[in-house]
């Protein structure tokens, strides 16, 4: 038995300069593993509570010291002298400390933060890494990156309303490869973006953020930036996008009032991701629909599943219940995790278990608020998932998970395939 010993948590900052939760375990042999918890900006309804302070004086109300608190408090009392290497039993007791649906009366951000310090904590006392305390296999599959370089949205001061363009490296046999590939791609853009006169400062999650023509105009700009590169858009490299539609579904429209001011129907949002989709080498939406627009999903995804990866972010918010329920209804065809969302590693993985089942392909993702914890990228090739969201290639905290993966992949050698193409099979 590998007996929890102590938690500490403390208030440290995150991507944005906001305050967030690191912890600390330390297990009875001595072994000590940390976290540091990701906060979102467009978050799903649903998902499970941060807690914050809302005491003014500090950091304009988003301290965390009453979730810091509570990790050497209440739930080091609940779970000292448990075994670290039973997760499931940790993370429901952990869960029974709170009390609560959502994990507010304790925190999420406090719970996550217990729940993968214990989980790194053990990794250090068995001397292996992350993902293969996660996972023990012979061979492991690296995920295929979704690289975030257009930002709009909640996460840009400009005048595009979807929120995310991302460069997927598919055609490649490394992980490495790919990531260089993406890379350049990123850098032929800055060059595009340079010689249009646009702005090339970076919005949260490192991808450039210029005020644009449309918000069709990110997909040109892509297409040719991949060109530039010299890579063939859909064979080399495809795109994604997160629409982050909640944010702008207002009363049963889709209203695009950070560039045009259009408003959209439904219907008139599923026809625009088709024409995309014949248009461009596009092969991913996600949030294509409001997480309210539960008919928009239904209707659409028999059309358009065949063709996009329909991905559901905040429709899901990694909840095992919710997720059920929206499989049963019929609406998309993935699933975005998000560990904060719901707040437990057991949780987490019970998402990707009930993806599995039901043929649903699962994207571990970062948040726009981060820090240098990597447990994404660990946890990515631990599940398999074979696709990872985790920003552009700059920002230290979106770098930091690229570098760690291909940490993994050099210290695996053969033993590590890269998922490129299989991982979208169903689409290409
Ligand atoms: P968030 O954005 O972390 O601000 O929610 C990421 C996403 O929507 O996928
Ligand atoms: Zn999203």
């Amino acid at each position: 038995m590998s007996k929890i010993s102590n938690l500490e948590g403390l208030e440290v900052l995150d991507s944005r300069g906001n305050p967030t939760v690191q912890v600390t375990a330390t297990l009875e042999s001595g072994a000590r593993g940390s976290a540091r918890v990701p906060s979102g900006a467009s978050t799903g309804m649903n998902e499970a509570v941060e807690l914050r302070d809302n005491d003014r004086t500090r950091f304009g109300g988003k301290g965390v010291r009453k979730a810091v608190g509570h990790v050497g408090n209440e739930l080091l009392d609940a779970v000292r002298g448990f075994d670290a290497d039973d997760q499931q039993r940790l993370d429901e007791e952990l869960r029974a400390a709170d009390g609560t649906v959502n994990k507010g009366r304790i925190g999420a951000n406090a719970i996550l933060g217990v729940s993968l310090a214990a989980a790194r904590a053990m990794a250090n006392e068995k001397r292996i890494p992350l993902y293969r305390h996660l996972t023990d296999a012979e061979t492991y599959t690296l995920p295929v990156p979704m690289v975030n370089v257009l930002n709009g949205g909640e996460h840009a001061d400009n005048n595009v309303d979807i929120q995310e363009f991302m460069l997927v490296p598919l055609g490649f046999n490394k992980f490495s490869d790919a990531l260089r590939a993406v890379t350049e791609t990123f850098h032929s853009l800055q060059a595009i973006l340079t010689k249009k006169g646009y702005s090339t400062a970076v919005g949260d999650e490192g991808g450039f953020a210029p005020r644009l023509e449309s918000n069709e105009e990110p997909m040109q700009l892509l297409v040719g930036a991949i060109g530039q590169a010299g890579y063939k858009p859909g064979r080399h490299i495809s795109i994604a996008i997160d629409a982050a539609s909640s944010e702008f579904y207002e009363q049963g429209t889709y209203v695009f009032s950070q560039s045009d001011g259009s408003r959209r129907s439904s219907d008139d949002m599923s026809k625009m991701w088709a024409s995309w989709a014949e248009a461009y080498p596009l092969i991913s939406v996600e949030d294509a629909f409001s997480e309210e627009d539960h008919g928009g999903w239904r209707k659409a995804t028999p059309k358009l599943g065949s063709k996009l990866q329909l991905v559901g972010d905040d429709l899901f918010v990694t909840n095992p219940a919710i997720f059920k329920q929206g499989i049963a209804e019929g609406l998309g065809n993935s699933i975005l995790i998000k560990l904060n969302q719901i707040g437990t590693l057991t949780e987490t993985l019970q998402c990707i278990e009930i993806a599995r089942t039901n043929e649903y392909t699962y994207i571990i993702s970062h948040r726009s608020g981060e820090t240098s914890d990597t447990t994404i990228a660990d946890l990515a090739v631990a599940t398999g998932s074979g696709q990872i969201k985790t920003g552009s290639t700059c920002r230290g905290e979106r770098t930091a998970k690229y570098n760690r993966l291909l940490e993994i992949e050099a210290e695996l050698g053969d033993r590590a395939a890269y998922a490129g193409r299989n991982a979208f099979q169903r689409w290409l």
